[in-house]
């Protein structure tokens, strides 16, 4: 009889990674250095980096700033589904999902086969930080309280973001120590199989 296949009722949940990656998803919340991150660890990898509200803005010739000030949040979300969906074709490439892409149901459990998810974590308060020294806007976070706005929204993504296959944490870290890790981690989950 051939062995019964996934977890028996008593196992513990474990996400299965995919057997073959061609693509890395790096998700997680503004601010947690998805694009950073993505662009060293496709260095490292010898693959292409992409970025899903870079591809959005692309296709719609106006930044995710514009899009929301003139055309609201709801079809930017639409404009991100058809991004998402074009770069999760791509192989050997690091994706950087914009901050709200993973955020509805079935989104991560739903990606192509060979997709490894992986959930960059930041604190909010850290999240702010950066924002703040970059020079890319957030609409979602211009509000008189982006701390508390981000505190929220974190606790309502959080359930989604950990769907992913990995998580690591990037508070106090800089882009390129975490970069080397899933780049070590990668490599020593190929090299296992
Ligand atoms: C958003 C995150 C942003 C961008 C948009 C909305 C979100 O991307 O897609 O401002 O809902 O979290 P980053 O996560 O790259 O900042």
């Amino acid at each position: 009889m051939p062995p019964a296949r996934g977890p028996g009722p008593r196992a513990p949940a474990v996400r299965l990674t995919p057997s073959r990656t061609s693509r890395v998803l790096l998700v997680g919340f503004m601010g947690s250095g998805k694009s950073a991150v993505g662009r060293r660890l496709a260095r490292v990898l010898e693959w292409r980096f992409v970025d899903m509200d870079a591809e959005v803005e692309a296709e719609a010739g106006r930044s995710v700033a514009e899009i929301f000030r003139e055309e609201g949040e709801a079809r930017f979300r639409e404009l991100e589904v058809v991004a998402a969906r074009r770069l999760l074709e791509l192989d050997r490439v690091v994706i950087a999902s914009g901050g709200g892409w993973p955020c509805a149901p079935g989104r991560l459990e739903e990606v192509p086969r060979g997709t490894l998810t992986i959930w960059l974590r930041v604190s909010p308060a850290e999240a702010v930080k950066r924002i703040r020294s970059g020079r890319t806007p957030r609409p979602l976070l211009e509000v008189d309280d982006p701390l508390r706005r981000a505190r929220e929204l974190l606790g309502e993504r959080e359930r989604f973001y950990r769907k992913a296959h990995w998580k690591v944490q990037t508070d106090g870290r800089s882009p390129g120590a975490v970069a080397g890790e899933l780049g070590a981690r990668i490599d020593a989950d190929r090299t296992s199989r």
